[in-house]
C-alpha cells in the first residue's frame, strides 16, 4: 500500500481591522519607535477592541476564508485543531465554537495549548491525523488575541504583540510533498520566566489577583531571548541534517514572529540569506500560534510545489521546535 502524508491545500488568514502603532503606544507608556523598532522590530500591531469578540471570532474569519478558497464543504471537515493560549472561554474549548459557527456537522474538534509553539504542534498533530488513513479533511488554526492579556502600562510587553489568526487545510496525499518530518521539544523549565500568575487553578481569579495584574503576561524578556535563539537554531539544524537539506536546497525558513533580533540571530546561526526567511512581524507583532499561518497567507503567491520549507518557533513552557514541509501547490489560492 502506498504510504499516506498530510499536504496542505489552502490557507485562510484573519487580522482585525484597528491598528495600534509605535505612536499610539508611545503614548500608554515611557517608550518611543525608535526603541519598538530596533529592540523588537514591530511598526504596528492589528488589535481586536470590538466589545465580546475573542479569539473565535477571528479563527471563525480565517477558517471561512480558508473553506471558500479551497471550495470545501462543511460536511467533509472531519477534524478541527485550535492551537490557542487566549481561548474565549476556559471551556468549552474554541474549536467547538468553531464547529457551530462553521456549520461543521461530521467534525470532531479540540484545543491545542503549546503557546507561541502552538501551531508548529497542530501541523505535526494534523498531520497525524491524517497518516492514521481515518481523517481525509482537517482544519488546523493558529489563533490568539494577545491583547486580551497584555498590561497595556508595562512598557517591556506591550509593544510586542498583537492579534490574529490563520488556518490550514489538511488532506491525505501520496506525492511526495507535505508535512515531512518535525522535531518538537518541551521542557517545562520555562515556567518562571514566562507565565500568567492569575486565573489559572493554582490562582484562580480574585480581588487580589486583579489588584494585583496577575492576568496579564508575565515575562523576563532576556532570559527568554537567549532561549528562543539556541532552541530554534538548533531545532532548524537538525531537521536540515536529518533530511540532507542544505542551505542551497531550503527554499523559505518560516520564524515565529516575537522579535526580529531573535530571527535575525537565527537566520545568521544558519547562515540563511535574509531573502530565504520570511518576515511579516513589523506590521502584526507577536500574535503567538498565529505568526507562522500569517506568514504563509503573506507570502503564498511565492511558494511554489515542491519548495522546501522550515517552519520554527519557541514558546511558554518551554516549548520549541522545527517542522520540515515540501509545499504542496504553486502560488496563491483566490
Ligand atoms: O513569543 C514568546 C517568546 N517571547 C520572546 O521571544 C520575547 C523574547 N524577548 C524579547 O524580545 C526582548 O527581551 C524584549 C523585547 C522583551 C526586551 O528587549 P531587551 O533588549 O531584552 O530589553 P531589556 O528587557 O534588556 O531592557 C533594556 C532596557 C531597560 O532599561 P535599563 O534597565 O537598561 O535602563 C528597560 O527598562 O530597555 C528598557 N525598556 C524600554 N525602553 C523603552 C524596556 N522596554 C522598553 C520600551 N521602551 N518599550
Amino acid at each position: 500500500m502506498e504510504k499516506i502524508n498530510a499536504v496542505i491545500t489552502g490557507v485562510g488568514g484573519y487580522v482585525p481591522d484597528y491598528v495600534l502603532t509605535n505612536d499610539e503606544i508611545s503614548k500608554m507608556v515611557d517608550t518611543n519607535d525608535e526603541w519598538i523598532m530596533t529592540r523588537i522590530g514591530v511598526k504596528e500591531r492589528h488589535i481586536l477592541n470590538e466589545e465580546g469578540l475573542g479569539t473565535s471570532y477571528m479563527a471563525r474569519k480565517a477558517a471561512k476564508q480558508l473553506m471558500q478558497r479551497t471550495d470545501s464543504n462543511p460536511d467533509d471537515i472531519d477534524l478541527v485543531i485550535v492551537a490557542t493560549s487566549t481561548a474565549d472561554y476556559h471551556f468549552p474549548s474554541t474549536a467547538s465554537i468553531l464547529c457551530d459557527k462553521l456549520g461543521l456537522k461530521n467534525a470532531f474538534a479540540f484545543d491545542l495549548q503549546a503557546a507561541c509553539s502552538g501551531f508548529l504542534y497542530v501541523l505535526e498533530t494534523g498531520a497525524n491525523f491524517i497518516r492514521s488513513g481515518r481523517y481525509k479533511k482537517i482544519i488546523i488554526v493558529g489563533a490568539d488575541k494577545m491583547s486580551s492579556m497584555v498590561d497595556y502600562t508595562e512598557r517591556a510587553t506591550c509593544p510586542i504583540f498583537g492579534d490574529g489568526a490563520a488556518a490550514f487545510m489538511m488532506e491525505p496525499t501520496t506525492e511526495d510533498v507535505g508535512v515531512i518530518d518535525a522535531i518538537l521539544r518541551t521542557d517545562g523549565k520555562g515556567l518562571p520566566f514566562l507565565h500568567m500568575k492569575g486565573g489559572g487553578s493554582v490562582c484562580p481569579p480574585s480581588y487580589f489577583t486583579v489588584d494585583n495584574h496577575m492576568h496579564f503576561i508575565y515575562q523576563e524578556g532576556r532570559t527568554v531571548f537567549k532561549y528562543a535563539v539556541s532552541n530554534m537554531s538548533d531545532a532548524c539544524a537538525a531537521i536540515a541534517e536529518k533530511n540532507h537539506l542544505t542551505k542551497e536546497s531550503i527554499t523559505w525558513v518560516i520564524p515565529h514572529q516575537a522579535n526580529l533580533r531573535i530571527i535575525d540571530a537565527v537566520a545568521n546561526r544558519l547562515e540563511l540569506p535574509r531573502e530565504k526567511v520570511m518576515v511579516n512581524i513589523e506590521h502584526y507583532g507577536n500574535t503567538s500560534a498565529a505568526t507562522l499561518p500569517l506568514c504563509i497567507w503573506d507570502f503564498e503567491d511565492k511558494l511554489k510545489k515542491g519548495d522546501n520549507l522550515i517552519f520554527t518557533a519557541f514558546g511558554a513552557g518551554f516549548t520549541w521546535g522545527a517542522v520540515y514541509v515540501k509545499w504542496g501547490y504553486d502560488g496563491k489560492k483566490q
